[in-house]
C-alpha cells in the first residue's frame, strides 16, 4: 500500500498483529520486532537472545515464549529495592516480571498494553509466577492510566517504534515519572531516513520497522518532552538475519541498496536512557 496511513490505521494493524501473537499456541517469541518478518520464516534468533541466560532459567515458557523485545531494559534501568516501575507495552510481562525481583516486595511494577489478548496472556502468567506487585493496565502510551508523578522508572522494550506519536509518548513519561526518575528503553531505530514503500506498509510497520524513527530524531524527541542526560548505545543485528529481510524483501529494494554495506547497519536496535530533572 502506498497512500498515507493515519494512527488509528495503525494502531489497528499493531493490535491486530500483537493480538495473533498472544493467541497463537504455542507462542512465537522471535515474532516481535526485527529486521525480517519471521512469520513467514523460522531461521531468526529469539527475543530471548538479548537477556543473560541466568535471569530467565525459571521463568515459565509462557513467559518467554512470548518474549518480542529487542534488548533488555530490566539490565539497563538498574533498578532497586523499593522503587516503583512502569513498562510501556507490557505484552506478555517478561520484562514486568524480571523488574519485580528485582524491586521486591517492597516495590511495585506497572505493566500498560493496548492489546486485551496480549494483557490477557500476562495476567495468566502473573497466575503462574505468583508476582503480587505487578499489576497489568489496560491502556496506550500516549494516554497512560497512571498518575503524575507517581513512577521512579520507566522501562519499554520494542514499543515506542510502534506508536503513530512518539513525542506524546515521551510527554506522557514524563508526566508520570517523579523528579530525578529515569527513562531506559530498548528499541528499534534507523541510522537514516528509510525508503518511503517501507515507511508505508503497514505490516512493516507492525514488525517495528517503518515505524522506527531515526535515531537522532528519536533522542531529540526525548529531550524535547524535558529529558535530559539522554544518550544510546547501538545493538547490530547479525548479517545473517539482514540478508533473510533484503531477501524477503525480494524485487521492492534496488540492487544497489542491496548490496550496499552500510544496509546491515541501517536497522539496529538500541538502549536509551534518559533523566526527569531531580
Ligand atoms: C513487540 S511487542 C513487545 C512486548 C514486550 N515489551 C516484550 O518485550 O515482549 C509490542 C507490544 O506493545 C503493545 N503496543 C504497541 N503499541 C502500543 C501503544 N500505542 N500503546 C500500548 N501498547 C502498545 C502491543 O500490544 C504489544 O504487546
Amino acid at each position: 500500500m502506498t497512500e498515507p496511513m493515519n494512527a488509528s490505521d495503525i494502531r489497528s494493524a499493531v493490535r491486530e498483529r500483537y493480538g495473533r501473537y498472544a493467541e497463537s499456541e504455542p507462542a512465537r517469541s522471535s515474532c516481535g520486532c526485527g529486521p525480517s518478518d519471521c512469520c513467514e520464516s523460522e531461521s531468526v534468533e529469539s527475543s530471548i537472545q538479548w537477556y543473560d541466560e541466568a535471569s530467565l532459567v525459571d521463568l515459565p515458557e509462557d513467559v518467554t515464549g512470548l518474549s518480542l523485545g529487542c534488548g533488555d531494559p530490566v539490565t539497563l534501568a538498574e533498578l532497586q529495592p523499593g522503587q516503583t516501575v512502569l513498562d510501556l507495552g507490557s505484552g506478555g510481562g517478561i520484562d514486568c516480571f524480571l523488574a519485580a525481583r528485582k524491586v521486591g516486595p517492597t516495590g511495585y511494577v506497572i505493566g500498560v498494553d493496548m492489546t486485551p489478548a496480549m494483557l490477557e496472556k500476562a495476567r495468566a502468567n502473573q497466575g503462574k509466577m505468583s508476582a503480587e506487585n505487578v499489576d497489568f493496565r489496560l491502556g496506550e502510551i500516549e494516554h497512560l492510566p497512571v498518575a503524575d508523578a507517581s513512577v521512579d522508572v520507566i522501562i519499554s522494550n520494542c514499543v515506542i517504534n510502534l506508536s503513530p506519536d512518539k513525542p506524546q509518548v515521551f510527554r506522557e513519561a514524563y508526566r508520570v515519572l517523579k523528579p530525578g526518575g529515569r527513562l531506559a528503553v530498548s528499541d528499534m531505530v534507523t541510522d537514516g531516513p528509510l525508503p518511503e514503500y517501507i515507511k508505508t506498509n503497514l505490516s512493516a510497520w507492525a514488525g517495528c520497522v517503518a515505524g522506527a524513527l531515526d535515531i537522532h530524531d528519536y533522542i531529540a524527541a526525548i529531550e524535547a518532552a524535558g529529558f535530559v542526560n539522554v544518550n544510546y548505545t547501538a545493538e547490530y543485528f547479525p548479517a545473517e538475519m539482514v540478508d533473510q529481510a533484503v531477501e524477503e524483501l525480494g524485487e521492492t529494494i534496488r540492487f544497489e541498496d542491496r548490496t550496499d554495506p552500510s544496509i546491515y547497519r541501517a536497522l539496529f536496535s538500541a538502549r536509551i536512557s534518559g533523566y526527569k530533572p531531580g
